[in-house]
């Protein structure tokens, strides 16, 4: 009865009929067409992703594909748009519910679509869907952004059963593939050892990249892959789809390639114990999965994302960003005002925009002397730090730099007064001994009083330093323990309940200060996903700053993020490289410095100064311009990339000897993303103060043509060499 009231109430807005003859759903970029038709049997089906077909007319040539099927009121098994659970397809659903009578099957049905123009480049499309025997709704949202060919995809799903259903699987998206081989390239890791790319052919059966980490996407898996869809991918050729998931928590990736040879890949949150009740009413909005399709290599994809990055998706994704010296490496949790004075003279010294105070300025009655006391209160730590924040703020602008403060507001060490005044608020297990993870625990933001102390740590530090210009803001520790205070008898929903929350924070922190850049950090790089990176400026791309394995990390998170976004700094690690190798590699992203200068010698010192004023002077190509990958360090005993500004008026090379062999054969590097008609002038800067440029035909003019066909001979046998070469239009 209840059932017949709810699809007569839907029937006023939208009737459900029969939907043959429904024109297909197209969803372009200017490179990328997918395209949805509705089947006789009135299910949404994929029938096209691929190259933008020219003609609009022969989208009637579309068909479901049959395999499997030839009756038309049934078409095929497979290739539907959102697949639910129970029905004549056998492989991993995109949806899955119990319904208040226990039955677990969805079948969803097309119902109508919309599609709005956002402005001349963005298009979004609304497509719903419903149950005929259940009154469970579901809207797959798409977002086109055409010139950076970018698609955007996730799902809501509502409901009203009488009481809560449960949803065990609830993707963002699902998209299938036709080729003769799927080739995957993940981004697996660790600690210090972000983002490592290897690559395999896809075979029958599921592959799954997934994290349960609970409070950040990434440790040993990146939330993001790539799959070559005509052999493995190449940098400047093929077929590749780039795709990624925003979600700051678990995630999963699912490549199933099926009986017959044709490839599905589910994304979305993990839903590892995380079987969702869902209230009558409530909506579930799904993550964010991002993607594009390049047919011409993982270059051309890397540089659309960055390019959709930087306009639509990044905090204060157009503007600039502050270089700065941050204390860490240099100081450890040893500091008081003094020393920071003088550190803040030397930011001055270097030429950089920011001073920035890392771990170590807070708590009294457990002072933060280590990471073993003290997170969870903020207040400054007075035997150190005397004059508090608003004296640091000050010293800083009397040096003539601005004043940014580390933070790690989401967790809590047991020794603290946070934790013995709200142990409730804490992660941890009631009946268990408790694990710790660098010491600490993960605060329960599925709490919103917790969410409100969360804010109230940023907002009580602005309040009281309205100039404090930034925040690097840090989450050290996974979820461990697994239980929250809060859900009591809900814990399934805690997974996703405690990303709400930290969104909640972002998303209050961002409303209140829309200007205040900020920097994401997990214990290096382990917060990288682009829904938290819609509140954050840049993030920490690792701990591990030898400038070697930087060069592999910073190769591997280009393929998905812009330099601006990549915070890259100058340390001690791997002392065995000169200065100017450990700079030249940080060079190539926001560039900045966590090394006392007075371990420089004199030219050292010189050379970072030069360095800041030649970075400062080529801002605008390194942050904002074209990235091209020329030389593969995962291929060669060398690598080189290179920014060209978007008029292609200025480039910036870099090039760097790892290791390489004795008497090894140097191959000339061909530039691009040049103009080829127009003539530049290749100069080397970044030399060590009374060297001279090696270069070969260092200050001469070529024309782009030849750069990018003849090329440069850059490269050396020198061990951990560098080169940073400016290229000008003349
Ligand atoms: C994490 C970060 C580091 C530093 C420390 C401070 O490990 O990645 O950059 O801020 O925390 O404890």
């Amino acid at each position: 009865m209840r059932k017949e009231l709810f699809a007569a109430s839907l029937c006023a807005s939208f009737c459900l009929t029969a939907a043959s003859g429904q024109a297909p759903v197209r969803i372009s970029t200017h490179e990328t067409d997918l395209i949805l038709s509705v089947a006789p049997n009135g299910r949404l089906y994929q029938t096209y992703l691929g190259k933008r077909l020219a003609n609009e007319a022969d989208l009637v040539h579309l068909t479901y594909n049959t395999q499997g099927g030839s009756d038309a009121s049934s078409p095929a098994r497979g290739w539907e748009a959102y697949p639910g659970s129970g029905a004549e397809d056998y492989f991993e659903p995109a949806l899955a519910i119990t319904h208040n009578d226990g039955n677990m099957t969805t079948i969803l049905s097309f119902v109508s679509s919309e599609t709005k123009k956002i402005d001349d480049n963005v298009t979004e499309t609304v497509i719903y869907l419903q149950d005929k025997v259940y009154p469970v709704e579901v809207a797959l949202r798409y977002v086109a952004y055409g010139r950076e060919n970018i698609l955007k995809s996730w799902s809501e799903i509502r409901h009203r059963e009488k009481k809560p259903v449960t949803l065990w699987r609830y993707a963002s998206n699902m998209l299938y593939f036709e080729r003769a081989a799927y080739h995957l390239v993940e981004f697996n890791g660790d600690w210090a050892k972000e983002v490592q790319m290897s690559a395999q052919e896809l075979q029958f059966g599921k592959k799954v990249i997934e994290t349960k980490l609970g409070s950040r996407a990434a440790m040993h898996a990146h939330p993001f892959f790539e799959l070559g869809l005509d052999g493995p991918p190449r940098e400047n050729g093929g077929s590749v789809l780039l795709g990624t998931i925003g979600w700051t928590g678990n995630f999963q990736f699912t490549f199933e390639v099926d009986h017959a040879g044709n490839l599905r890949l589910l994304s979305g949150i993990n839903p590892y114990a995380s079987a969702y009740e869902l209230k009558p009413g409530e909506v579930f909005t799904t993550p964010e999965f991002i993607f594009t399709l390049s047919d011409e290599g993982r270059g051309q994809a890397s540089r659309n994302i960055h390019n959709w990055a930087r306009r639509y998706q990044l905090k204060d994704g157009q503007g600039d960003r502050l270089t700065l010296l941050n204390n860490w490496e240099a100081t450890g949790f040893n500091f008081d005002e003094q020393k920071l004075e003088q550190l803040m003279k030397e930011a001055k010294t270097l030429g950089v925009d920011m001073f920035l105070l890392d771990d170590g300025w807070f708590a009294n009655k457990y002072p933060r002397a280590n990471d073993r006391a003290g997170l969870g209160d903020w207040d400054v730590n007075r035997a150190k730090l005397p004059g508090g924040i608003p004296h640091l703020v000050q010293a800083a602008e009397d040096a003539g730099v601005k004043f940014g403060l580390w933070i790690e507001p989401e967790m809590v060490n047991p020794k603290s007064e946070l934790f013995e005044n709200h142990p409730d608020w804490v992660i941890h297990q009631p009946n268990r001994q408790t694990y710790y993870y660098r010491n600490q625990l993960v605060l329960d933001l599925a709490n919103p009083k917790v969410q409100d102390y969360v804010f109230g740590i940023v907002d009580k530090i602005m309040t009281e330093n309205p100039t404090l210009a930034y925040f690097k803001w840090d989450c050290n520790s996974p979820v461990t323990n697994v239980y929250s205070p809060y859900l009591k008898e809900k814990q399934n929903q805690l997974y996703v309940d405690h990303v709400r929350g930290v969104y909640n924070v972002f998303e209050r922190v961002k409303e209140k200060y829309p200007n205040l850049p900020m920097m994401l950090c997990s214990g290096g790089g382990a917060r990288c996903d682009y829904e938290a990176m819609k509140y954050f400026t840049e993030f920490w791309c690792s701990d591990n700053t030898d400038p070697v394995e930087r060069l592999y990390i910073q190769w591997g998170f280009s393929q998905f993020f812009p330099s601006k976004a990549m915070a890259a700094h100058v340390t001690s690690w791997n002392k065995k490289t000169s200065i100017k190798f450990r700079t030249d590699v940080a060079m190539t992203c926001k560039l900045g410095f966590d090394i006392s200068l007075q371990e420089m010698e004199e030219k050292e010192l010189s050379y970072c100064r030069d360095a800041v004023a030649n970075y400062n002077r080529l801002k605008d190509v390194i942050l904002d311009g074209d990235l091209y990958r020329l030389v593969s360090p995962y291929e060669t005993n060398h690598t080189a990339v290179m920014h060209v500004a978007q008029n292609r008026d200025k480039a910036v090379l870099y090039t760097y000897d790892i290791y390489p062999r004795f008497g090894e054969k140097l191959l000339p590097v061909k530039l691009e993303g040049l103009d080829a008609s127009k003539t530049y002038r290749v100069e080397e800067i970044n030399l060590m103060p009374g060297s001279r440029s090696r270069l070969a035909g260092n200050g001469k003019t070529y024309t782009g043509d030849y750069l990018m066909k003849a090329g440069l001979n850059v490269f050396t046998t020198s061990s951990t060499n560098s080169r940073v070469i400016e290229i000008t239009q003349q």
